[in-house]
C-alpha cells in the first residue's frame, strides 16, 4: 500500500466512487497532481453493485427534472458542460458495450467490474495516485491555505480538496457521513438528508389489512404529490419495492399519503358497464383476476364486502367502493426503507453556496464538493451516475 509521505499533491481527492474518479481523469490529464483516497480495497465499489451488476450508467435523456433539489437549476450547468451524450461518447469509444433499455436507460452488457477497471486505468493513465484502505480522519486548512486530510495512511496536503465522499445509502458498501461533516467543518449548510430510491414500509394497520401479497409484482401507477410514476410495483413482507415504489419514495416526506393505480390502463366503471350490457354472468372477483393477480383482487373484493353475485346483478354503486380503491389505492407509509436499502441520500450540501460551474465553494476558496454529497438527487435511470460524472467532469477543469 501506498504512503502518502506528507507529499503535497496539487489536487486531493475524497472519495473513490464516480465522482471522484471522473475528477482524478480530468485533473490529471490537465497536468495536475492528484491523490484519490478512500478507504474502500477497490475502486467504484457502488459502481460495481449498480443496475443489478451491470450499471445503469446514464440516461439519454438527462434533464433538470429528473432531480429534486432545494435549487432545482443548480445542477444545468454541469449537464450543459458536460452532457450524458460527451459520456456515452466515451463509453463507445472504449469498446465497451452496453445496450439501451426503456426510458433511455443505458447499461453496460458486460459486468460494471470491466466498467471499473476501465475507470482506474483512465485515473492511472492520467497520472493519479490511488490510496485505498486509507480511512479519512479529519481535515483542516493550514495557515498557508494548504488543506490537510488525516488519514489511516498518514497525512496527505493538497492545494485543492475535493469531497466526493458519497452519502449515507449502504453504509455495508462504505457509506460514511464524513463528507458532510467535512462540510460542517468549513461551516457549509447541510439540506436535510434522508434515504431515497429505497421503497415504503407499511404501517403496521396497513400491513395487516394488505398483508400476503408478498411476492406480488404488477405494473401500476404510483402518485406523491404533484409527481406519478407507472413501472412494477413488487409488494415485500415489508411493504412495496419495485421501480416504481423507489421512484415515489424519492419525492415523498412523512405523514405524506401515496396513491396506487392497480389499473391505470383502464377504467374499470366503463369496462363493467359494458361486460354488464353484453351479458357477462361471471363473478366480478374472477374477472378482476383477468387483470390484476388473484390474491390482489380476492382482498379488494373482501375488505369492499363485495357481493357474490354474477355482473348483471350487481349496480354501480355496489362496486364504486371497490374501483375506487383499486384506481385510488391511498396509504400513508410508515416510513421508507431506510439507508440500508436505499440507493442514494436525498439532500446534502446546500447548493446555494457552491459555485454551479465549478462545484467550488464559495466560503473556502479550493473547496469543492461533488457527486451524491450535494443536495442534487436524481430518479432512478442512470440519473444520479450522470450526475456523479459531470459534477466531477466541472471540477475536474478547475482544480
Ligand atoms: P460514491 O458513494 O460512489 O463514492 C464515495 C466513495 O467515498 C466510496 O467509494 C466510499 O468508500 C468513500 N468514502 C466514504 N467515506 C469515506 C471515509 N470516511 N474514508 C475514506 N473513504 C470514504 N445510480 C445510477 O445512476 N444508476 C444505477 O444503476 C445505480 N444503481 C445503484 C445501486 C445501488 C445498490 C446503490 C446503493 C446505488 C445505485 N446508484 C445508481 C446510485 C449511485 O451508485 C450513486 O449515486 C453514485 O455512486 C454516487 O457517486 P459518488 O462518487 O458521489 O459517491
Amino acid at each position: 500500500m501506498m504512503n502518502a509521505q506528507s507529499k503535497i499533491f496539487d489536487v486531493v481527492i475524497l472519495g473513490a466512487g464516480g465522482a471522484g474518479m471522473m475528477c482524478a481523469i480530468e485533473a490529471g490529464n490537465r497536468g495536475r497532481s492528484v491523490a484519490l483516497i478512500d478507504h474502500g480495497k477497490q475502486v467504484g465499489s457502488k459502481i460495481l453493485i449498480s443496475g443489478g451488476g451491470r450499471c445503469n450508467f446514464t440516461n439519454r435523456n438527462v434533464s433538470t427534472k429528473n432531480y429534486v433539489s432545494q435549487n432545482s437549476h443548480f445542477a444545468k450547468s454541469a449537464f450543459s458542460r458536460f452532457p450524458s451524450d460527451q459520456f456515452i461518447r466515451r463509453i463507445e469509444d472504449s469498446g465497451l458495450p452496453f445496450e439501451e433499455r426503456k426510458w433511455g436507460q443505458l447499461f453496460f452488457q458486460r459486468s460494471a467490474r470491466d466498467f471499473v477497471e476501465f475507470f482506474k486505468n483512465q485515473c492511472i493513465e492520467a497520472g493519479a495516485e490511488i490510496f485505498l484502505q486509507t480511512e479519512i480522519i479529519q481535515v483542516q486548512r493550514n495557515s498557508d491555505q494548504i488543506f490537510e486530510v488525516q488519514t489511516s495512511n498518514g497525512n496527505f496536503y493538497g492545494q485543492s480538496l475535493v469531497v466526493a465522499t458519497g452519502g449515507l445509502s449502504l453504509p455495508k458498501v462504505g457509506a460514511t457521513g464524513i463528507g458532510y461533516k467535512i462540510a460542517k467543518y468549513f461551516n457549509h449548510s447541510i439540506t436535510e438528508t434522508a434515504p431515497a430510491l429505497d421503497g415504503f414500509v407499511l404501517s403496521e394497520e396497513d400491513a395487516h389489512r394488505y398483508g400476503g401479497f408478498a411476492g406480488i409484482s404488477l405494473d401500476t401507477k404510483i402518485t406523491c404529490g404533484d409527481i406519478s410514476f407507472t413501472e412494477a410495483l413488487l409488494f415485500t413482507h415489508a411493504g412495496l419495492s419495485g421501480p416504481v415504489s423507489l421512484q415515489a419514495s424519492l419525492h415523498w416526506h412523512p405523514q405524506q399519503p401515496i396513491e396506487i393505480n392497480l389499473l391505470y390502463k383502464m377504467d374499470l366503471m366503463e369496462w363493467f358497464r359494458a361486460e354488464k350490457q353484453k351479458g357477462n354472468r361471471k363473478l366480478l372477483k374472477n374477472l378482476l383476476c383477468e387483470f390484476i393477480p388473484a390474491r390482489l383482487a380476492e382482498r379488494f373484493c373482501e375488505l369492499h364486502d363485495t357481493p357474490k353475485l354474477p355482473l348483471p346483478e350487481l349496480s354501480d354503486k355496489s362496486v364504486t367502493a371497490l374501483f375506487e380503491n383499486i384506481h385510488r389505492w391511498k396509504l400513508v407509509p410508515k416510513s421508507t426503507v431506510g439507508y440500508s436499502k436505499a440507493e442514494v441520500t436525498r439532500g446534502g450540501v446546500d447548493t446555494n453556496e457552491l459555485s454551479s460551474k465549478t462545484m467550488e465553494s464559495k466560503k473556502v476558496p479550493g473547496l469543492y464538493f461533488i457527486g451524491e454529497v450535494v443536495d442534487v438527487t436524481g430518479w432512478l435511470g442512470g440519473y444520479n451516475f450522470q450526475w456523479a460524472w459531470s459534477s466531477g467532469w466541472a471540477s475536474g477543469q478547475v482544480v
